[in-house]
């Protein structure tokens, strides 16, 4: 292909387009691939538009043609003659068609068999991703590491994700780094790519799952190799154990948190086992909260331990009852975590 073929052309003009997308800052484009499964995806789009951009004009110009040459004019009584049939003509439109299927076709099958999750290479990095009604988990299994809503993959590297869910049927998508994927209870779906830009990517849910589908969003964090390994070992350390913690307000809340319910679902290494909610043990290192409705402020946090479920209907999680400073202690302890 050379540099000045009509498909660079267009592809180029996909690029424009896309960086004006990014630049507007829209996070859910389809337009802006930032990696290879992306791409493939938005180039098979692009070569697709690039053949029936041809077609539309095709027809366009026939149709145009047609009403110049074949109209009675004013003052004209004679009808253009009628044609019964025309071999050269029907085998014309039988072929044409056809060999417009065929170029469709084509990048369409490879483009298939190319997303298809393949066997990771050695060196690949496996995340088991749980759909949850209605938040994401991701568990590193080479690391032991557990994390809620923002999953953290490095540039450069195969990535396998292993997708299930324990409820009813999720969709794991985010536009920037590839298609959508069913998350089904009782299987493991699973969704190869490589991320070749680094940056934070929006997700969200994309199969109606229940009352606060829309609210079951999250965030990729994509690094380079060495800062994903700095957030890998930030996470592989437990948390300053309750009687290390030097804030005062960290400390009550510390307390206050291993005496109250949170433990039967939410696990802090070294102090709770629970496992129906988010892992909390860096809960403060998170950017969101909440499946990533909000930002991940000390306000949120005490808006939501309040009452979870005026800020995401259906929600499991009960409200705690505290108030006041007791409050603001459990908050100050949560943000700690990071
Ligand atoms: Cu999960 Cu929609």
């Amino acid at each position: 292909m050379t540099g000045r073929s009509p498909i660079t052309s267009i592809l180029g003009l996909a690029a424009f387009a896309a960086g004006c997308a990014q630049s507007r800052d829209l996070p859910m484009t389809t337009l802006a691939p930032k990696s290879d499964l992306a791409q493939w995806i938005t180039r098979l789009y692009l070569e697709v538009s690039l053949w029936d951009s041809l077609i539309f004009l095709i027809v366009i110009i026939a149709f145009i043609l047609a009403v110049f040459f074949f109209s009675t004019r004013v003052g004209e009584a004679r009808p253009p003659s009628s044609v019964a049939s025309d071999l050269g003509l029907e085998i014309a439109w039988t072929i044409g068609p056809a060999l417009v299927l065929l170029m469709i076709s084509i990048p369409t099958v490879r483009t298939i068999f190319r997303s298809q999750p393949r066997r990771p290479p050695e060196g690949s990095l496996i995340v088991k991703v749980i759909g949850h009604q209605w938040w994401w988990e991701f568990q590193y299994p080479d690391s032991g590491i557990k994390t809620a809503n923002e999953l953290h993959l490095p540039t450069g590297r195969q990535i396998r994700l292993d997708l299930e869910s324990p409820d009813v049927i999720h969709s794991f998508w985010v536009p920037q780094l590839g298609g959508k994927r069913d998350v089904v209870p009782g299987q493991i779906n699973e969704l190869t790519l490589e991320a070749t830009v680094p940056g934070t990517y929006l997700g969200q849910c994309a199969e109606f799952c229940g009352v606060s589908h829309a609210n079951m969003r999250f965030r990729v964090m994509v690094d380079p190799p060495e800062t994903f390994a700095q957030w890998r070992k930030a996470q592989e350390n437990a948390p300053t154990a309750a009687d290390s913690i030097t804030d005062v307000h960290a400390a009550n809340g510390a307390r206050i948190f291993a005496d109250s319910p949170c433990t039967t679902c939410h696990r802090v290494d070294g102090v709770s086992k629970g496992y129906l909610g988010p892992d909390l043990s860096h809960f403060g290192g998170r950017t969101t909260l909440a499946a990533g409705i909000v930002p991940n402020t000390p306000e949120n946090v005490a808006r939501w331990v309040t009452n979870p479920e005026a800020m995401k209907p259906g929600v499991q999680m009960p409200k705690l009852g505290l108030s006041g400073p007791q409050l603001g202690d459990l908050v100050a302890y949560l943000e700690s975590l990071k």
